[in-house]
């Protein structure tokens, strides 16, 4: 019966132990607690991403009609709340804007954001849109502290506002002193207070960490079954087991 049990156990330990991994970073992130099976932070995390973020970055790999069917919503649900770009249901979510005019304006070609969330991890998302802050010295008027002189505008200004960096001195390990960003502080109200703003960047990073791996969310909803299963069976090969020694002992 050991081996068994053995079994049921690491695949419990599994089960218990599923999350999203980071990706290194020197620079202070913080971290955000996603539930990769919060459909309904899913779901306005996806608003926030055709409304704010699609008009420049694509998500090649994600069809509308892969989101309705996770996300349990019907096509008219996914036509009136989701599709911005004019798609069909069944298309992928491009852009209309083309490659070389994206160099032109921003200097860079635009990323698709397929699988940002497995390339950068989601701490590193969570603080990336935290951290955009005034500075005048770029084309955009803004920077961000943990993607140097990045080539994105602050999409998001309105709903958050517009911050400035906090600075602090600090002596590293060879003694050698210099400046860098402790914090922010809101020179500019947005449209939502600093925690709610920080809510719907956790719901944008869920379904950032959505598109990376879409059939997670299946297979959080079949494990559960499985184990119920494996349980059930085990249950019953015990009673079998007692069964067949009864006469024999
Ligand atoms: C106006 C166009 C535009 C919009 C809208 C926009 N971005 Fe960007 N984004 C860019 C550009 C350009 C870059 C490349 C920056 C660079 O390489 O310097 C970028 C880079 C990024 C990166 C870093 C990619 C990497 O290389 O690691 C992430 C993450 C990102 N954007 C997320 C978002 C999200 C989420 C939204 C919606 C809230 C959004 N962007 C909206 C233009 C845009």
């Amino acid at each position: 019966m050991k081996p068994l049990f053995i079994v049921i156990c690491l695949l419990l330990f599994g089960f218990f132990t599923i999350n999203v991994s980071a990706g290194g970073s020197d620079v202070m992130l913080d971290s955000v607690d996603i539930q990769l099976d919060d459909r309904a932070a899913i779901k306005r995390g996806a608003k926030l991403f055709v409304n704010y973020c699609l008009n420049c970055h694509s998500a090649n790999f994600m069809r509308y009609s892969r989101i309705a069917q996770d996300l349990d919503m019907s096509s008219d649900e996914v036509r009136n709340q989701l599709i911005t770009t004019g798609a069909k249901v069944g298309e992928s979510m491009n852009v209309a804007i083309a490659e070389e005019d994206a160099k032109r304006w921003f200097g860079t070609a635009v990323p698709d954001l397929s699988v940002i969330a497995r390339a950068r991890g989601v701490d590193w998302l969570y603080t990336y849109l935290r951290s955009f802050y005034r500075d005048d010295s770029r084309p955009w008027g803004v920077n961000n502290s943990v993607f140097k002189d990045v080539g994105m505008p602050h999409v998001l200004w309105e709903l958050q506002g517009l911050q400035v960096p906090i600075m602090e001195s600090y002596t590293d390990e060879q003694g050698n002193t210099s400046e860098r960003i402790r914090g922010f502080k809101l020179i500019e109200k947005g449209m939502l207070n600093t925690s709610e703003y920080d809510a719907a960047m956790r719901d944008l990073v869920t379904f950032l960490a959505y598109l990376g791996e879409p059939s997670k969310l299946q297979r959080l909803a079949l494990g559960k079954w499985v184990l119920l299963f494996l349980t059930g069976f085990l249950i019953l090969v015990i009673l079998l087991k007692k069964e067949y020694w009864r006469d024999i002992h």
